[in-house]
């Protein structure tokens, strides 16, 4: 009985995949596909933002369900699903602070490509589609906080938008255009509602695929920042490579239990996160006639927020904030070291990747406050660090010293 069941499995897999080569797929993506033996810590997070994209999208799917995108119902609709809807409130706090999860694992994820050279010939294209990724996150996330129709919802809107109005000529008709209206209204409600559900998650995913396609296209890079191809043995396969399955799917799960355990605490004991991942002013719905004494938008916005506030001309406010994100996508040839790896970078490119960090954090921490003259200042000199780290790095990439690489993984 044992035989025939199995004889039979054997023959129903072959004719699938004579008609779709499922194992061919599996075979060169997961069990001979080969990564670097060295990942550490910093590896762990390209996993994770698989699986909160996961998340997100189906437990944004539940929240569709009963969620109404009209400024009449939709704060309403939130709090019906909080009280009434079975399991509504788990479903919501999944998918809010999934929000920041996600931001959480994509800016660390991001920052192991700053770490070693993970953007470097020639990953060139994979880093670019990862910043097109972080792009479209912004939007999705931007967009989704207007969804609660909550009064932090409705003023940070109104503030993003207003800056599209500062673009000579056109600005006061794309204000227009992303708004649907004069004022945020119903109207921008719907729209933002039909991007955050379907246009962006769909690109998202879109750009997810390209995204592992070009990776598997130029294999992984790794904490020594040199390739394992330039070391085969006599197969062929690299001698400092191990197969992906099972031994970077095993880690992985590792990963997975160890961020879900930090994802479930945030989610039955700390929601709002102290207001950083939902703002008190969002428990209070919409009022377009009062305006919240003090607007900022969620954590993972404020270190863009800080550097707009820190120019005066709202022109060139709006200019520099989008530098600093446009910046990001220059970095293969800003950097000209001839190491990938910090591990074998000299001491210039260490304290300006600390220096950044510091610089980021600061932005981030200044941007969630009230602008103070003290404060203002401070953003003045983190955002000149910010720009430094990067329009400086042609120069300080190239005095600074190195280290001897090593033949193989160490
Ligand atoms: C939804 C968001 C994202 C997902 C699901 C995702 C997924 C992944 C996965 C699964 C890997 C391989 C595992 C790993 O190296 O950790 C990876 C590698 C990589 N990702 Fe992403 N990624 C995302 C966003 C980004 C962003 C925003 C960037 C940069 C701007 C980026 C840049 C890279 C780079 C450079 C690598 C290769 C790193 C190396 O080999 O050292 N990714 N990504």
């Amino acid at each position: 009985m044992k035989e025939l069941i199995s004889n039979n499995t054997t023959k129903l897999m072959d004719w699938v995949e004579h008609r779709f080569p499922i194992q061919a797929i599996i075979r060169a993506s997961a069990s001979e596909y080969y990564a670097p033996k060295n990942f550490n810590f910093w590896y762990f997070f390209g996993s994770l933002a698989l699986l909160v994209l996961v998340i997100q999208i189906v437990s944004g799917i539940f929240l569709t369900m009963s969620y109404k995108p009209s400024a009449e119902d939709a704060f309403a609709s939130v709090e019906y699903i909080m009280r009434d809807v079975r399991f509504g409130w788990l479903i919501r706090y999944i998918h809010s602070t999934g929000a920041s999860a996600f931001f959480v694992v994509v800016y660390l994820h991001m920052f192991r490509g700053l770490l070693y050279g993970s953007y470097r010939a020639p990953r060139e294209l994979l880093w670019i589609v990862g910043m097109l990724i972080y792009f479209v996150l912004m939007a999705e996330g931007f967009m989704g906080y207007l969804l609660p129709w909550g009064q932090m919802s409705y003023w940070g809107a109104q503030v993003i938008v207003n800056l599209v109005g500062v673009v000579p000529f056109i600005g006061d008709l794309l204000a227009l255009v992303v708004r649907g209206d004069f004022v945020i209204s119903d109207i921008t409600l719907n729209r933002f509602f039909a991007l955050h559900v379907i246009a962006l998650p769909l690109a998202l995913v879109a750009l997810v695929v390209v995204h592992l396609i070009a990776l598997h296209e130029v294999g992984s890079n790794n904490p020594d920042g040199i390739e394992i191809n330039d070391n085969l043995d006599a197969d062929g396969k690299p001698l400092d490579g191990i197969p992906f399955h099972p031994y970077y799917t095993v880690k992985d799960i590792v990963g997975v239990a160890v961020f879900l355990i930090f994802f479930a605490v945030v989610i039955f004991y700390l929601p709002e996160m102290g207001g950083y991942f939902i703002e008190a002013n969002n428990f209070i719905p919409a009022d377009p006639l009062k305006t919240p004494e003090h607007i900022a938008p969620v954590w993972y916005f404020t270190p863009f927020y800080a550097i707009l506030r820190a120019i005066p001309n709202p022109l060139l406010g709006v200019i520099a904030m989008g530098a600093s994100i446009m910046l990001f996508f220059f970095l293969p040839w800003l950097d000209r070291s001839p190491v990938r790896s910090i591990r074998y970078k000299g001491p210039l490119t260490k304290i300006a990747l600390t220096a950044f960090v510091i610089a980021f954090l600061g932005l981030g921490y200044l941007g969630l406050m009230p602008p103070t003259e003290l404060y203002t200042q401070l953003a003045r000199f983190f955002s000149l660090v910010y720009f430094g780290f990067f329009l400086l790095m042609p120069i300080y990439t190239s005095i600074d010293s190195t280290k001897p690489l090593p033949d193989r993984l160490t």
